[in-house]
């Protein structure tokens, strides 16, 4: 196991399919140490942190540590690649027909796959793929008195599809050296969206089931699109998982949903459908099409190899609010997946394939997440916990308690979790598998109504109540992704009760090739105290840390964000010299001043070259 591509000896060409970076996640659950954590360029101990923190600040646009460089790389308007599309504009309304072929708004989980050949020392060309989670209406169609009352037009519901989905774009370095700039590759012919029109195949034991056959498909096995795509992570095959997350906002529901619509959020009324397609997409109207709802809320699985792939609904992992995917290896070889479910209350879930990943990209892998076992997850006192399997005719999940058949389990996955009794988290947002440790991370945002009279109070793994700056939790299974079993502890507490710099709403996270753990907040603004006090969190931010700190874990500002955004996406290249974020729902005058706000790809180098936090 010295040598990541020894683990797949496959051809140079599907090699770009397993990718370096997935490629260390594999080691991680395979228990291999640091030094084949990173590949090429990233052997021997773990650098220090060293980057000066950056102090928190109101003044700049957007801050890093002296020495480095920040740069938008692909905004809310940029051509894709794969065709030509009039320029983004602030004063420009783009057709449905060029926003498809543009950069969708509010980027959010994104990963990185390499094409750099295997004699390449460093990180030099590849493929991001980011998700457009959703739209503010306000800036996508300007005229803001056109929407007054809810209402839409007919090509307004159709750039709002547009805006959304996936982006898959190529990326390369500016000529040679660790220090040069990355662009865009503009035309590429690996390029591609994905909107909320795109046809998907749906697989795993939920395909054909007759709460998935709508009127548009009898069958139940072709869904029109992905939206609300919210983490995102690669698979050690080289394919990308997208996230279906807050899915309750695009669906007009009936005027008394059922008690299942209800947990899952609709509200009557139509109070909630913010986005109002189905004023003229009749498949979004609930009280004629039912069963769409349970048509989103999955992980969905794309090759960004292959443009002209089908991406599929991979149902085995479950139906929920979806954040984040990430994808390691079991001992024995099979593919393991954790999964939050950004919801207060909701729980944390794991998916162990049945079959072992197999060498030779998503070709040879092609059903790999439609057969295995869903669990749930039950944190106990004494850091101790369990993964609680979701099998049908286990643990209550039987046609009696109103669950037919495993289709039926994965489509109504909170109320199978309830029956276990799943740990109710608070707001469970991204996983990290560390590719040195194997450990597991987990961001829990916040959670104002934990302790609240009639809601759950306080316990081992959410010890505050109510808890308004979240908090990061890891676990161990002892060296095996797909154990029973495992051990936990809490990282870090939000609001300042860890050493270092004080955060709050962590989200996004990434573990470097080195085992350093970085993380994205989406907190609320912290205000009450004064500037240049501990607490005073005008904006959100990057941080990192080292969970493996002999003294324990100290937080280090790296990053201070442009007004009014979440930092999101965080995702480190396998030579550790390159970090691509994105920055979602910026306030007026980013990233240009004047004009509409553009969420944005942003791109970290050194400028010395070197790897990123030193
Ligand atoms: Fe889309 Fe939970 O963040
Ligand atoms: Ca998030
Ligand atoms: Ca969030």
């Amino acid at each position: 196991m010295n040598d990541a591509a020894d683990l797949f000896p496959v051809d140079p060409a599907r090699r770009r399919g397993l990718g370096a970076a997935a490629a260390w996640m594999m080691l991680a659950g395979l228990g291999a140490g640091r030094a084949q954590a990173g590949g090429a360029g990233t052997t021997g101990p773990a650098p220090a942190l060293a980057f000066a923190s950056v102090q928190m600040t109101v003044e700049a646009p957007l801050a890093v540590p002296p020495g480095y460089t920040a740069r938008v790389l692909y905004a809310w308007g940029d051509a894709t690649g794969q065709a030509a599309v009039a320029p983004w504009g602030s004063e420009v309304l783009a057709s449905p027909a060029e926003q498809r072929l543009q950069a969708g708004m509010h980027h959010d989980g994104m990963a990185f796959f390499p094409l750099d050949g295997r004699q390449e020392r460093h990180t030099r060309h590849g493929l991001l793929a980011l998700n457009h989670e959703y739209t503010d209406e306000r800036l996508l169609h300007v005229d803001v008195a056109s929407l007054a009352g809810g209402a839409r037009t007919a090509e307004q519901v159709a750039r709002s599809q547009a805006a959304h989905g996936v982006s898959v774009i190529e990326v390369q370095r500016e000529g040679t050296g660790t220090a040069a700039p990355w662009s865009v590759v503009r035309p590429s012919r690996r390029a591609r969206r994905l909107t909320a029109n795109t046809p998907m195949a749906v697989a795993g034991p939920a395909a054909g089931h007759a709460l998935l056959r709508t009127a548009a498909d009898p069958e139940g096995r072709r869904i029109l699109g992905t939206f609300a795509n919210c983490a995102a992570n690669a698979t050690p095959w080289g394919t990308y998982l997208t996230c279906e997350e807050n899915i309750q906002g695009y669906f007009e529901p009936p005027a008394e949903p059922d008690a299942s619509q209800r947990r899952w959020g609709l509200q009557a009324g139509g109070r909630g459908n913010w986005a109002r397609w189905h004023l003229h997409d009749e498949r979004f109207d609930l009280r004629r099409h039912p069963n769409e709802f349970h048509r989103f809320g999955w992980v969905v699985e794309i090759d960004p190899h292959d443009p002209t792939m089908t991406p599929v609904k991979r149902t085995a992992l479950g139906r929920a609010v979806h954040e984040g995917a990430a994808t390691g290896v079991s001992k024995d070889g099979r593919a393991v997946v954790f999964m939050g479910e950004d919801s207060r209350f909701e729980s944390i879930y794991r998916f162990v394939s049945r079959d072992r990943i197999r060498p030779g990209g998503f070709a040879a892998n092609r059903d790999l997440l439609d057969h295995g076992t869903l669990s749930v997850a039950r944190f106990d006192a004494q850091g101790r916990g369990r993964w609680l399997p979701l099998t049908h005719g286990q643990g209550g999940l039987t046609p009696e308690n109103g669950f037919a058949d495993q289709g039926e389990v994965v489509i109504r996955t909170r109320e199978a979790s309830d029956r276990l009794g799943g740990t109710k988290m608070d707001r469970p947002e991204w996983t990290a598998i560390s590719p040195v440790t194997g450990e597991v991370f987990v961001s829990l945002t916040n959670n104002s109504q934990r302790g609240k009279p009639g809601l759950p109070g306080a316990d081992a793994a959410n010890p505050r109540a109510p808890n308004p700056t979240g908090h990061l939790l890891r676990w161990r299974h002892g060296g095996d992704l797909a154990a029973e079993t495992f051990q936990w502890d809490i990282v870090a507490l939000g609001g300042g009760e860890t050493a270092g710099d004080a955060f709050s709403g962590p989200d996004g996270l990434t573990v470097d090739p080195f085992g350093r753990l970085w993380v994205a907040t989406d907190g609320e603004p912290m205000t009450a105290a004064a500037p240049g006090e501990r607490l005073w969190l005008p904006r959100n931010q990057l941080l990192a840390c080292d969970p493996q700190a002999p003294g324990g874990v100290t937080m280090r500002r790296f990053l201070v964000a442009p007004p009014g955004c979440e930092v999101t996406g965080p995702v480190i290249t396998p030579d550790g010299r390159t970090l691509f974020l994105n920055i979602q729902h910026p306030d007026p005058g980013w990233p240009a001043p004047g004009g509409r706000p553009r969420s944005a790809t942003v791109v970290v180098t050194k400028d010395d070259g070197g790897v990123i936090g030193g």
